[in-house]
């Protein structure tokens, strides 16, 4: 998928690569909320613009860049980033999209990053009418055939699920992460850029046993698409029921029993938990894990002169 968007943004640094799509023809295998409808360029109120693409079914936001330069230099690889998040957690939700659209990009020609909120089946008519208008405000909702639980096969289901879902326009990587980490997009797409786009298991490392290749932890991995696409044909796993238990161990151990995600790379300490004085932010950071509540968000949204972005006026006094 080419980002083929037209302009229309306020400024260049409110544009991310956060591309919002239909996700098409997917129907008969997952439920894939219907998205977005008509009309031609609209705001979500967060100062990003979402510019109907003229060529195919869905929308995307414009990188920032120009529009023929982005088109004649595609990006050097693509990311889907899958936030696993659930119904009831709407306000961090808010919050994790917030963080994403506000952040700088990856450089347009580097990288194409999608980030989708990621659910299992939502049963409750509630939760199922307010993630409906989610899904038509934002495009970024994607519900997996599965019952929704943390270390019950959720990760599992998206990983396999993935290939099927994108088959049309694979991505190079593939990417899990919660709604309780920040992760910075750009710094990523950097550590990414010059990395084997085959056979890649990234993250932040932790040893099991004496196993000398590190399991990634839950806060976020990446894989690359023949990773994930491995998983999703791996009948041995499901076999083996070896989809129940504390997901970041499992991927790790299928990976290792399949001899696959052989290029290993372990991002600390780009990649870190944030202890509990909130003392430990680093200026490199790929990505910060345990946002477990709105203060400490903030702390986050502070450090990374996110907060420092909003413009004077006399409409508002934020200290
Ligand atoms: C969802 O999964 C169940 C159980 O595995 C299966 O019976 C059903 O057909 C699936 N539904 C869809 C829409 O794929
Ligand atoms: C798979 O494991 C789960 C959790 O340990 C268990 O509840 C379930 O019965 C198992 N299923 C099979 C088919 O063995
Ligand atoms: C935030 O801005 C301050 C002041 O300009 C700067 O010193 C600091 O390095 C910035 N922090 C990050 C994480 O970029």
């Amino acid at each position: 998928m080419k980002t083929t968007s037209s302009h229309g943004f306020h400024s260049a640094s409110l544009c991310t690569p956060y591309l919002l799509l239909v996700p098409l023809g997917l129907l008969a295998v997952l439920l894939v909320l219907p998205s977005l409808g008509s009309s031609h360029v609209r705001s979500d109120g967060l100062g990003v613009t979402l510019c109907r693409r003229a060529v195919t079914d869905g929308y995307s936001v414009a990188s920032g860049a120009d529009e023929k330069a982005v088109a004649e230099t595609p990006p050097e690889f693509s990311l889907l980033v899958g936030v696993l998040t659930m119904p009831k957690r709407r306000e961090r939700r808010d919050i994790v999209r917030m963080a994403y659209a506000l952040q700088p990009p990856a450089p347009a020609g580097v990288a194409r990053v999608d980030v989708r909120f990621v659910f299992c089946r939502v049963d409750d008519p509630v939760d199922a009418a307010l993630l409906s208008l989610e899904a038509r405000q934002h495009g970024d909702v994607v519900v997996l055939n599965c019952t929704e639980n943390m270390n019950d096969g959720k990760t599992h289901e998206y990983l396999s699920s993935v290939p099927r879902l994108f088959a049309r326009e694979p991505y190079d990587y593939v990417m899990k992460t919660d709604d309780d980490t920040y992760l910075r997009v750009a710094a990523l797409a950097d550590e990414l850029q010059g990395k084997p786009r085959d056979d890649v298991y990234l993250g932040y490392g932790f040893a099991v046993g004496d196993d000398p290749m590190p399991f990634m932890h839950g806060m976020g991995y990446v894989v690359s698409w023949d990773v994930a696409d491995w998983v999703s044909t791996n009948q041995e796993i499901l076999r083996h029921n070896d989809t129940h238990g504390p997901e970041d161990l499992l991927v790790g151990k299928w990976l290792n029993i399949g001899g696959r995600g052989k290029n290993r790379y372990d991002l600390k300490p780009r990649m870190y938990d944030l202890n509990w004085d909130m003392d430990n932010f680093r200026a490199d950071t790929v990505a910060v894990h345990m946002l477990k509540d709105n203060r400490r968000w903030a702390a986050a949204f502070r450090y990374f002169n996110v907060t420092a972005g909003i413009k004077p006026s006399k409409l508002y006094h934020l200290p």
